[in-house]
């Protein structure tokens, strides 16, 4: 992790958690995390329903953002049951992930669509988080490379370098969520690497040494430290075990002794 690259930890709520277990769960988390959450940013990936119940709570912006799971890439219009990015900025969120395995497995999310729904976050000013990563299939086939070439290119196509630096990066390979397999320490390694080497062709280097890339995949209590290790790493994106606030703090103090 460089000095200059805020290190992340974001959780993925994925479809749980009503108003009221939300809220217990920020004002617990903040009470918890104390200075502690100055060393990072905390980011939690929450349903539409609560974000703004959520976003009116969290005291302080720059220690835990809130953000959504998905957008539409419009502004408004006919598209009965979407949510816009303006709307998320109405909201009060700061981020949104975009491309998640799930969206793309059950909802046909395409590396075209991210690329409208990134645009269109940022005009609204709310930060992208896109999501890449491999099928296990293509990874067989040794097509992992390929893959991230392709869903770099087109997942960022028109944008500007600050519009980058604006963005994060998480890397699921995408046998590794909610499967337990969490990829392996070299298979994270390379993966980082020419994802940042790809920025810099993409975009320069100054712009791929601001961008912050995290893994996410089965991350838990156990093997936080070591994923922290590698190089290129900025942080981790945690789905199941973050779920569990007492669980989750277990992951924050890994983060903060690495
Ligand atoms: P997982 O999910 O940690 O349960 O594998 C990760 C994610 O969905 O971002």
């Amino acid at each position: 992790m460089l000095a200059d690259r805020k290190p992340i930890i974001l959780s993925n709520w994925k479809m749980n958690k009503t108003v009221q277990e939300s809220l217990a769960y920020l004002a617990d988390l903040m009470r918890a995390i104390d200075n502690q959450g100055k060393q990072m940013e905390i980011i939690l990936c929450v349903p539409f329903s609560v974000i703004k119940s959520m976003a009116d709570k969290a005291k302080d912006p720059t220690v835990i953002s809130i953000s959504g799971q998905d957008v539409h890439w419009e502004e408004w219009g006919a598209y009965t049951g979407e949510i816009s990015p303006p709307m998320l900025a109405d909201l009060g969120a700061q981020y949104c992930m975009i491309g998640h395995s799930e969206r793309r497995k059950y909802f046909e999310e395409t590396d075209e669509s991210v690329n409208k729904k990134a645009l269109s976050l940022l005009k609204s000013a709310v930060r992208p988080i896109v999501c890449i990563g491999e099928t296990l299939e293509e990874r067989q086939l040794g097509l992992t490379i390929n893959i991230l070439e392709k869903q770099l290119r087109v997942c960022f196509n028109g944008f500007s370098s600050a519009d980058l630096e604006k963005t994060v990066i998480l890397y699921e390979p995408r046998w590794a969520i909610g499967t337990g397999n969490v990829a392996k320490n070299d298979q994270i390694a390379s993966a980082h690497q020419y994802i940042r080497e790809a920025l810099v062709q993409l975009f320069s280097s100054q712009s791929a040494n601001r961008t912050r890339i995290i893994y996410g995949g089965s991350v838990t209590i156990d093997n936080t430290s070591d994923i922290l290790k590698i190089k290129d790493v900025d942080g981790v994106g945690v789905g199941g075990a973050s779920l569990d606030l007492p669980n989750f703090l277990q992951i924050i103090d890994v983060m903060t002794a690495a």
